[in-house]
């Protein structure tokens, strides 16, 4: 990774060498991508959700095109923390760039064992706590959405690891802030929004859903105006550091972000339709700023002229 000052960025300890990072499960493992891109150029990767035991998925058809986004219910399909670390992590460890792995289960243990499991391991630079998972055992409803549990997860999971925790935040609730609130009570260090926004689609023709699932996450631009108000309510009330995502397509789309409030962004969707989008976007990050006369692009973060 070749350092330039004017685009490094510290966000809870970890220090990322530009603001521009992959979303979690857009970027699989990494390897998937080394064939066509220079992996390291990244600000960091965040692996795709990992979880204690293999998770096939969902039923097919798992994605569907929609205006403007894309409904997915992969259904955190992934080979378990244990495969995870023998064949997947070996790639991640060689890299230089941040590795920032994904977690997610079903209840607090599952995180706190995940956690535990991951500790050892050299390499990692911090963990992305999913709290958009459904959590089975207490009724199906999703973690993430419930304040008193944000902060139980995350306090229990501060005190078993050493890594710094950012906690994923889902944007299917009605304020944002509060779920925040209560992550950074908990302890944690730094904050990534949004997940996807809950959707379905209906074929007319045959009047089934077009995700085999029913229902599943929309993301992509349709999703930009809810991720970018939230991530300035966020900057604004919270004071954590956050990691803006949900439909960056272009150099734009990622200064909205981080004018908003964002101290990196990660490009989740637009790496399906090009996967060069994380440089041109770091590119055109370094343009705007030779353009405007800025030094370094911390100066523009929540910058946002409100008057
Ligand atoms: C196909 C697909 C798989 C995803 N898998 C995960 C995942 O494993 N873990 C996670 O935290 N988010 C996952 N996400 C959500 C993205 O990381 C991101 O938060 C969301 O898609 C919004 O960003 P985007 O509009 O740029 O894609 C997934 C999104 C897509 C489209």
């Amino acid at each position: 990774m070749k350092e330039d000052e004017s685009l490094r960025i510290e966000i809870g300890g970890i220090n990322f060498g530009n603001p521009v990072l992959v979303a979690g499960g857009t970027f699989g493992f990494g390897e998937e991508y080394s064939q066509l891109i220079d992996i390291n150029e990244l600000g960091g990767i965040v692996t795709k959700t990992v979880t204690m035991e293999p998770r096939e998925g969902n039923l097919p058809p798992r994605l569907a095109e929609t205006p403007c986004g894309l409904l997915n219910a992969i259904g955190l399909e992934n080979p378990g923390v244990e495969v995870f670390i023998k064949t997947k992590f070996p790639f991640l460890q060689k890299l230089n760039t941040r590795i920032i792995v994904s977690i997610g289960g079903e209840d607090e243990e599952d995180y706190f064992h995940l956690g535990q499991r991951l500790s050892h391991l050299e390499g990692i630079d911090g963990l992305e706590v999913n709290i958009s998972c459904p959590n089975v055992l207490k009724g199906g409803f999703i973690l993430g959405t419930k304040p008193k549990l944000v902060f139980s997860l995350v306090k229990g999971l501060k005190n078993v690891v050493d890594f710094p925790l950012i906690v994923k935040l889902t944007p299917n609730v009605t304020d944002i802030v509060e779920i925040a609130q209560a992550a950074k009570e908990g302890g944690a260090d730094a904050l990534s929004l949004i997940n996807t926004l809950w959707g379905m689609a209906i074929d007319v023709e045959t009047r089934k859903p077009k995700l085999g699932n029913i229902t599943g996450g929309l993301s992509g631009p349709a999703i930009k105006p809810v991720a970018v108000r939230m991530v300035w309510q966020v900057f604004q009330k919270v004071g954590l550091p956050i990691i803006g995502m949900g439909g960056i397509m272009s150099t734009e789309d990622a200064l909205e972000f981080i004018l908003a409030g964002a101290s990196a962004i990660a490009i989740g969707t637009a790496n399906f339709v090009d996967p060069q989008t994380p440089f041109k976007v770091k590119e055109g990050i370094r343009e705007y700023l030779n353009k405007k006369g800025i030094g370094n692009f911390r100066e523009l973060i929540g910058t946002i002229n409100i008057n």
